[in-house]
């Protein structure tokens, strides 16, 4: 049984986090891996044409990065990238040409739907837009799908899209299904044991964890991975080694911190509730929320994102912004710090407020990426502020 345990597809992600890229430890080796800050490295010989270049994504760093995600995710492989967005545009890049046709979920990241609608035109790839309320899903795929690509939980409305029923699909159509699961983080998601082909993140959120560092990464198997690494080769959004070391200081922490924004955020979400300033808290560890019960199927924990509805509208939220003492208003989420903005200013500031409201993001809508402050202290701040607006 103890043997069994220590196997590396039992280990818990608290363990992997620490010790997931380790290899072979010769006595005097460093416990934290130096960091490799140099672009090139000596050839064994003049003949050697092993190319070790730090925008191949084989830099010592990059590498360890990429072995400790793989091991959080239970895939083969996991490559790092210097953006989010970078590990985005490469997977499709990677997988997509001229003629072909990805099907996307309407609710992603804003910078993802432009990148569908806008940019990958110009290389001769369609979108068809799902709503994942209506479906449609077998409908819109075509002869010439290559992808599925779908977000959980999606950016700023938390809905859950149980993603079994389009890898079923995909499967019989030989398409692949790549999720972005920035929000829910390895610890609460593992997408692969879904059937996900290859998951996404920015890693600039949970995974670094510090609001410090920009970086984003792609896990799956060891072919899909290389594809798109061998795209970045061409489009050069290498991560810097230092940064990949950042990172690899933020997973060491990775659940531990993940368990008290799940544990701040359920705490926020339920005491928030019924508050008269508000018209909804929307959180899926609520059972109101309507993706509750596929979140407790699919997922370990409900996350650290928790959005409310102000009754008095954007004059309010600006006001709710404005009166935070702890909390900060500042875009990103996924920091040890609690984050607080108004997707009406920022993701979603390209829409008229109709759109908005359609995709239930009405303009009294806040996001709160509860951090891991204490909770008593961040429910004070947030209830003090929401007095203001009350
Ligand atoms: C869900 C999601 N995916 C991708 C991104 C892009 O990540 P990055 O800013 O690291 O490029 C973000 C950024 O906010 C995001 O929220």
């Amino acid at each position: 049984m103890s043997n069994e345990r220590l196997s590396a597809s039992n280990l818990g992600p608290a363990t992997l986090g620490i010790h997931g890229e380790e290899t072979d430890s010769p006595p005097g080796s460093p416990i934290v891996p130096p960091i490799m800050q140099s672009a090139t490295f000596h050839w064994a010989s003049p003949a050697d044409g092993e190319l070790i270049y730090s925008r191949f994504g084989n830099n010592p760093n990059q590498v360890e990065v990429g072995r400790k995600v793989a091991a959080l995710e239970g895939t083969e492989a996991a490559g790092a990238l210097a953006s989010g967005m970078a590990a985005t545009a490469m997977a499709l890049l990677a997988l997509t040409g001229v003629g072909d046709h990805v099907v996307a979920s309407s609710r992603l990241y804003g910078a993802t739907q432009k990148l569908l609608t806008l940019e990958l035109p110009r290389r001769g790839v369609d979108t068809t837009f799902v709503d994942p309320d209506e479906g449609g899903w077998e409908e819109a795929v075509r002869p010439e799908t290559r992808v599925i690509f779908i977000e959980m939980p999606d950016n700023p409305t938390l809905r859950v899209l149980d993603p079994r029923p389009l890898v079923a699909l995909a499967r019989e159509r030989g398409i692949k299904v790549l999720c972005d699961a920035t929000f829910a983080s390895p610890v609460n998601l593992r997408a692969a044991s879904l059937g996900i082909d290859m998951i996404i993140h920015s890693a600039t959120k949970y995974l670094g964890g510090h609001s410090d560092l920009i970086a984003g990464v792609v896990a799956g198997p060891q072919a899909l991975v290389s594809e798109v690494i061998a795209m970045s080769h061409l489009y050069g959004p290498a991560l810097d080694p230092h940064t990949a070391w950042l990172l690899d200081r933020g997973l060491r922490t990775l659940e531990a911190r993940i368990q008290v924004h799940n544990q701040n955020a359920l705490e926020v979400s339920e005491r928030l509730s019924g508050h008269s300033a508000i018209g909804r808290v929307i959180y899926p560890g609520l059972p109101s929320h309507p993706d509750h019960k596929v979140a407790a199927e699919l997922m370990t924990g409900f996350g650290g994102v928790v959005s409310i509805v102000l009754k008095g509208g954007g004059a309010a939220a600006d006001q709710f912004l404005s009166a935070l003492k702890i909390a900060v208003a500042a875009p990103s989420l996924g920091g040890v710090e609690t984050l607080v903005s108004q997707p009406r200013h920022t993701s979603h500031a390209g829409l008229t407020q109709e759109e908005r409201e359609a995709q239930g993001i009405p303009d009294g809508f806040v996001r709160i990426s509860v951090g891991i402050e204490n909770s008593q202290d961040l429910i004070a701040d947030i209830e003090q502020a929401l007095e203001v607006v009350d």
